[in-house]
């Protein structure tokens, strides 16, 4: 039996689990059309709304980079420097639904095997706000997008009622949710911030609302590093900077364990991972840890905008490690080894110690008791 790369994820076919996210590299037509011939198997669309947006005066998106000979992370472009992080301060598409709907319509037409997924975003103070969720998904699923994210993740917005201020606020994620599935003929996925105390919180609310899907992770809320000769944040605008968003590499552990959450609080339930993928060795991360498919942004960017060759690679190694399972494991498809280390992750107390009779899970011995632990450790040796 031949592998199968294809993925089936929320009732979407998926010729490969590799997507574009939301992000510059699917900010236009031209952007999407190129990502496809290279074979990327979906895009989520960049973040669409209903009005026009202004973004910052000058660059929108950094790049951090480190070294082995000095430790330094700095914005700096230097040789022998490796890429440590993206920084960003990009709000969502600056072209408003009306612009997006035709291209939609012509993306789909000449890629009707590709999957697109429009992202979209609006305010979620009132029901004429929960209303422009409804008409904005409405416009992108009768133009021919195959799903729905919706952006409660963005991390720059001022507004306490949009972006990742909905993500941290369990009732407007599950009420957003609920206004879009009422309309909806499409999967919606709920695309989630990393910034929450407990992500299995809003999590629920959204599978409460009707999700069909989490994604994580958005960026992680950050600064940009202030420059040692001159004083200033390496990226300002008058001096002056607002919290922004880290992806990359150096969100990659920490994407992965808001990722482990959520699959082990959701075993059953279909999870897109995202947070410092380049190739094949972190999008399998996801993978067994459970999510069903992974997208990129940062690598995708700093590869002729679009990911060629980030592309090129996933989808030769997805193929190799496929082969090669196959005669080892009989593995033919994503499903054979899908989550496969979900259940690696585990409290502290269930990792083994030297000697299980001197720990006591961070408390204090009761005098005159056995720890719980120890009294474990002898009953099963009895
Ligand atoms: C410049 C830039 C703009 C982004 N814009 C959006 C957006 O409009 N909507 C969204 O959901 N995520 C947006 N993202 C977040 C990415 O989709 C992705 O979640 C994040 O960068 C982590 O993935 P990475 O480590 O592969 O970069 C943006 C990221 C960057 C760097």
């Amino acid at each position: 039996m031949a592998v199968d790369t294809s993925v089936d994820f929320t009732g979407i076919h998926f010729e490969n689990p590799f997507m574009l996210s939301s992000a510059p590299p699917t900010e236009s037509e031209s952007n999407i059309m190129r990502a496809f011939d290279a074979g990327w198997g979906g895009v989520v669309t960049k973040t669409i709304g209903l009005h026009p947006v202004v973004n910052v005066y000058g660059a929108k998106a950094k790049f951090m980079r480190t070294s082995a000979d000095t430790a330094q992370v700095s914005m700096k472009k230097r040789d022998n420097a490796a890429l440590h992080s993206s920084w960003n301060w990009e709000l969502i598409s600056d072209k408003p639904i009306d612009w997006w709907v035709p291209r939609i319509e012509r993306i789909k037409a000449a890629h009707p095997t590709k999957v697109l997924i429009a992202s979209i975003m609006a305010g979620s103070g009132n029901d004429k706000e929960l209303g422009h969720w409804q008409t904005l998904a409405k416009a992108c699923q009768e133009a021919g997008a195959d799903g729905l994210e919706l952006n409660f993740s963005c991390p720059h917005m001022d507004r306490k009622d949009m972006g990742s201020n909905i993500g941290k606020d369990s009732v407007l994620c599950s009420t957003v949710t609920e206004a879009v599935k009422e309309v909806s003929t499409v999967p919606v996925w709920c695309k989630l911030t990393p910034a929450t105390a407990d992500i299995v919180v809003e999590a629920g609310a959204c599978f409460t609302g009707g999700a069909d899907a989490i994604v994580s992770s958005n960026t992680f809320p950050s600064l940009p590093l202030i420059d040692p000769e001159t004083l200033d944040f390496e990226i300002n605008v008058d001096g002056y900077v607002s919290s922004g968003g880290l992806g990359g590499p150096a969100i990659l552990p920490m994407a992965l364990a808001k990722m482990a959450q959520l699959t082990n609080a959701f075993p059953d339930k279909s999870f897109s991972g995202i947070g410092g993928i380049s190739d094949m060795s972190q999008a399998l991360s996801y993978f067994l840890l459970g999510c069903g498919t992974v997208q990129v942004c940062t690598a995708a960017m700093l590869d002729h905008a679009i990911g060629p060759n980030v592309i090129k690679r996933l989808n030769e190694q997805y193929k190799e490690f496929l082969e090669k399972h196959e005669a080892t494991d009989g593995w033919h498809s994503l499903e054979d080894f899908r989550g496969l280390r979900r259940n690696r992750v585990v409290l502290q107390s269930k990792i083994r110690r030297p000697s299980t009779s001197d720990y006591q899970g961070g408390y204090e011995p009761v005098e005159g008791y056995a720890a719980p632990a120890e009294a474990e450790t002898h009953l099963g040796a009895h």
